[in-house]
């Protein structure tokens, strides 16, 4: 089963996702509406997120190394980290912990070093092995929907993972809180490297709090 698959980012006037303070509050709240089955990111934005919002020097504790018990009435999205290079080795376990969060799936490739899988089989963290240097995402979505029953994935990553979704054809939906703000120059800005044209069908223009509007387009297949 192929999951629905939604962009979802908060960004300013001229698409920066860095650069200007995010209104969490209202990020999260839009994207938990959503109801996903999983939230991926990449690599550098779940690094990033540690690195911004955690004291990234609090070690693993005995418990962080089980996988935690997913009960099947908890409706609590898994967090879904596209990691082919071990990024997270010896951090995971800040993902384990999230509140918002039930579980977490690592998606690797084949070129994923050997000690970092030792890592996940380890600390029982489930893994999806797809694609041959990088990640699959299509065969590895694929593989999300049919062992964990996810039916849909909000991306709530950064620009370089968000083209590769666009470009391979598997956004359904993009979803953004545009932000009353130009960053300029220097920033990370959605979708420089999307390919080539794609259309998009408006479904959905909310003002929201603080001068933000939450714009949602349908990707035209
Ligand atoms: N404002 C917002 O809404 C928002 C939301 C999220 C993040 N952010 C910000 O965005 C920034 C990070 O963005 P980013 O673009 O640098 O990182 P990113 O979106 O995390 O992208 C990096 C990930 O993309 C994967 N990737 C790249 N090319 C690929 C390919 N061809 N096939 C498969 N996977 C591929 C990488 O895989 P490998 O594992 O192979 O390296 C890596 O896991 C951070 O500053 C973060 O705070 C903002």
């Amino acid at each position: 089963m192929y999951p629905e698959v939604i962009i979802h980012n908060s960004v300013s006037l001229d698409h920066a996702v860095t650069g200007f303070e995010v209104d969490l509050g209202l990020h999260y709240g839009a994207l938990l509406a959503l109801e996903p089955g999983a939230v991926l990111a990449g690599s550098t934005t779940a690094k990033t997120g540690i690195e911004l919002f955690m004291d990234i020097t609090l070690p693993e504790a005995e418990a962080d190394r089980h996988r935690p018990e997913v009960r099947p009435d908890d409706r609590r999205p898994i967090c879904v980290i596209v990691d082919s290079r071990g990024v997270l080795k010896g951090l995971l376990h800040f993902y384990r912990n999230m509140e918002h969060t039930k579980d977490v799936v690592v998606l690797v490739s084949e070129t994923t070093p050997e000690e970092y899988l030792e890592y996940l089989r380890e600390r029982e963290y489930p893994f999806i092995r797809c694609g041959g240097n990088r990640v699959d995402l299509r065969g590895a979505l694929w593989e999300l929907g049919e062992r964990f029953g996810v039916s849909r994935v909000v991306s709530d990553t950064g620009p370089e993972l968000n083209n590769v979704i666009i470009r391979e054809g598997i956004a359904d939906t993009i979803s953004l809180i545009v932000h009353p703000v130009v960053v300029g120059e220097g920033e990370k800005k959605l979708f420089g490297r999307a390919g080539g044209r794609v259309a998009l069908e408006l479904q959905k223009a909310v003002p929201m709090e603080q001068g933000t509007v939450h714009l949602v387009y349908a990707v035209k297949k």
